[in-house]
């Protein structure tokens, strides 16, 4: 999401090893903001028990103060509804049938983990759910075509064909990226693209690959904030996100807990 000409770094065992301690620690992290999603909850207390998290591990979050229209304030990103990524926590209260989005970070030893969910409060609507089962479905279906031999672009595509065969739409605006000792490294890994085409991959090749998911329509729009990206139409939205490292057999997700 920023800029791209970015170097693509293998990494060795030893630094994927350590890539798996700080991606534990961040599925740790959004594990506990998810424990305590209830209808009165705020954004911002999701934050603190994430925060809680890496604090108990001694480790920071790759996001605060990260570059950008200012430096980005908060240790999350927690969006609401039709607030598709990079909301900013805060003293908004979540509400019954509302889908909250966090994404979070650690940095462990220098290599980042990065990753995100999309959960409901409470009971949620039958397209809301949808969503979420598709979202996660859809990044399921690219970290299985993310073999070495194979290129970008199978990962790409087959994100972008699951979600919009079933009639929702990826976002063009935003995509995942590789990830290491920076948060964004290269490559840029869109939610659309041509099977066969792009970087071939290779065993070593750190990823975070995301489907942002709306509802409505592809577009998207920033918020007066400077952070906050909602979809244009007001539609809901969903993002999940997982870091996984290519190897000689299937891809290892580095964030799982
Ligand atoms: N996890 C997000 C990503 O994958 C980024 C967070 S943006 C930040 O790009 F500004 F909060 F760091
Ligand atoms: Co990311």
């Amino acid at each position: 999401m920023m800029a791209w000409d970015r170097q693509v770094v293998i990494k060795s065992p030893q630094e994927i090893e350590i890539m798996r301690k700080a991606g534990r620690i961040t599925a740790e992290a959004l594990a506990a903001a998810k424990a305590i999603i209830h209808p009165g909850v705020t954004t911002g207390d999701m934050n603190a028990a994430a925060e809680e998290v890496l604090k108990k591990y001694g480790v920071y979050s790759p996001f605060k103060n990260y570059p950008g229209p200012y430096p980005y304030p908060a240790s999350t990103c927690v969006s609401v509804n039709q607030e598709l990524v990079h909301g900013i926590p805060g003293k908004r209260k979540l509400k019954e049938g509302d889908i909250v989005t966090m994404d979070c970070g650690a940095v462990y030893e220098g290599f980042v983990g990065d990753a995100a969910f999309t959960a409901g409060v409470g009971e949620v609507s039958a397209v809301a759910a949808k969503l979420l089962e598709i979202t996660e479905g859809a990044l399921y279906e690219g970290i299985s075509k993310a073999h070495s031999g194979g290129h970008l672009g199978d990962i790409s595509a087959a994100i972008e064909s699951y979600v919009e065969s079933r009639g929702f739409y990826v976002t063009r605006e935003y995509t995942g990226h590789g990830v290491g000792r920076q948060m964004h490294e290269g490559p840029q890994v869109p939610n659309y693209g041509i099977p066969g085409r792009g970087l071939q991959l290779r065993p070593g090749m750190t990823l975070a690959l995301e489907p942002m998911v709306l509802v409505g329509t592809a577009a998207t729009r920033v918020l007066d904030d400077q952070w906050t990206v909602v979809s244009w139409d007001g539609s809901l939205t969903a993002h999940f996100e997982h870091s996984i490292a290519i190897t000689d057999g299937d891809p290892l997700i580095l964030t799982a807990l």
